[in-house]
């Protein structure tokens, strides 16, 4: 059966950080571009004064987005929106949202609370009768801390619902730069003729942010580099990079495919780091041995990428913020002109920057003006300037969970797979070296891609 399109969301978890930052902001977006069509139902245990919903709202509106504040529009929103307070462990909390959605066929529950509350509040609906048919659950990661709790998650959640009917969000595939990965290499001659072994010598991935833990300290402290970051949506977009072309517009078996070419990580091929201070984060266990950055090699089985290395690194406190995916093309042969040799300065990178500046670069090497030496340049597209504004991965994936369109969601399968790549680090994690703010992580980290030239910096981050 299709789900086909909602006729209500339920959101639990309104009063939330996430619906704060995201959910809100992205609502009041999909109202200005007409795009929201149906009541929406908040529900969370705060309990708030007839006005609570709407001045949470305003100031989460105001607060995290950089569009101008319309009266209108967010008139609109509000007249669409009701609220509901009340204990997720309780039945009659589920009584009152059946009640609130009335007739509704096709309800989205999207619930933005902690994973070990879904069951909970999955068990709630099916008790009201809420799950049937058209229903769908829309979840936010983490799903699960290794292999085993990811299944055993999954087991809880399908005693509720059916595979189709669940949506795991990971807001990475909601990018449009991510999106944008498989249209680059599949929508350009230029680019797929030598996406393959034969030319490619490795892929790098590097996920730079300068910030820190701050005030997200007790739960990161649980989580680490690797299940925050590098388990979810860095193996996303590795999987967008290397996949095989889609067949019959889906990308679902493919993104499965390349995951089941991925060798288990070796815990002798990573690098764990901790930033100099993240100790004394408040949350945070004063011996904690979490990863703030973690750098490690992935081995691909495939006849595509047979012998091409996968590098990802990812971590706090680093000199800068940006994410891309570097393609490392081998260098063309010697050639000489006039005498002289074109020497193999730079390398040969397409660049596919999907965080801070996102665009395009590749890498040419022109003559130097004047002289007979070669120079290496970049060819930049930046997005925003070319292609102007772009949805937020949250108005993305909520529309698509709400028309029943599932090719962003990862399904359990491929939640398990990229659990089982990382699970020997999980297992035998290598032990933790301090690095300083502001640099590339530990030492080590830098040596391990130096077979291939090593890291690039991302654009806009000053060399550290
Ligand atoms: C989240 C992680 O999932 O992704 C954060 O929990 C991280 O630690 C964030 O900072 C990065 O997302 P983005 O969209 O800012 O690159």
């Amino acid at each position: 059966m299709e789900l086909g399109v909602s006729d209500r969301l339920v959101i639990f978890g309104i009063s939330g950080d996430l619906a704060y930052k995201m959910t809100l902001p992205s609502l009041y977006r999909l109202e200005r571009r007409g795009l929201l069509k149906v009541p929406i139902l908040g529900v969370a245990a705060t309990e708030w004064g007839p006005d609570g919903l709407a001045e949470r709202a305003r100031a989460a509106i105001t607060e995290n987005s950089d569009e101008p504040f319309d009266e209108k529009v967010f008139d609109a929103l509000i007249a669409r929106m009701s609220y509901i307070a009340g204990d997720f462990g309780d039945a009659a909390l589920y009584t009152e949202v059946a009640k609130a959605i009335g007739d509704a066929e096709a309800p989205c529950f999207y619930l933005e609370i902690p994973p070990g509350l879904f069951a909970m509040v999955a068990k709630g609906l099916a008790g009201a009768n809420l799950l049937g048919g058209r229903a769908r659950l829309v979840v936010e990661k983490p799903f699960g801390h290794d292999l085993a709790s990811a299944d055993a998650l999954a087991a809880d959640l399908h005693q509720y619902v059916t595979e189709q009917q669940l949506f795991r969000i990971d807001h990475y595939l909601g990018k449009e730069p991510v999106q944008d990965l498989t249209y680059l290499r599949f929508g350009n001659s230029l680019f797929e003729p030598v996406w393959n072994r034969k030319y490619v010598r490795a892929i790098m991935i590097t996920m730079a942010e300068e910030f820190g833990v701050e005030d997200r300290g007790s739960f990161y402290d649980a989580v680490g580099a690797l299940r925050d970051v590098v388990q979810n949506h860095l193996l996303q977009v590795l999987a967008l990079t290397g996949l095989e072309p889609p067949t019959g517009g889906s990308l679902s078996s493919r993104r499965l495919d390349f995951f089941r070419s991925v060798e288990s990580v070796d815990p002798q091929h990573a690098i764990r780091g901790q930033y100099e201070g993240y100790q004394g984060i408040p949350g945070v266990a004063k011996d904690s041995t979490t990863e703030t950055f973690v750098a490690l090699k992935l081995i691909l089985r495939s006849w595509r990428w047979s012998q091409v290395p996968v590098y990802i690194r990812a971590g706090k406190k680093l000199p800068g913020t940006a994410t891309e995916i570097v393609v490392r093309l081998h260098e063309p042969p010697m050639a000489s002109i006039n005498k002289r040799m074109i020497g193999h300065t730079g390398h040969d990178d397409i660049v596919l920057r999907i965080g801070g500046d996102a665009g395009v670069g590749v890498s040419v090497r022109v003559k130097k003006p004047g002289s007979d030496k070669a120079e290496p340049e970049m060819l930049n597209l930046d997005f925003a300037s070319a292609l102007g504004e772009t949805p937020t991965p949250y108005e993305r994936l909520l529309t698509d969970a709400m028309n029943g369109n599932d090719m962003l969601f990862p399904s359990q399968d491929v939640i398990d797979e990229t659990w089982r790549i990382v699970q020997p680090l999980i297992d035998a994690p290598p032990p933790v070296e301090t690095y300083q703010p502001g640099t590339w992580g530990p030492a080590a980290a830098q040596q391990m891609t130096r077979h291939v030239g090593g890291w690039r910096i991302p654009m806009g981050i000053a060399d550290a």
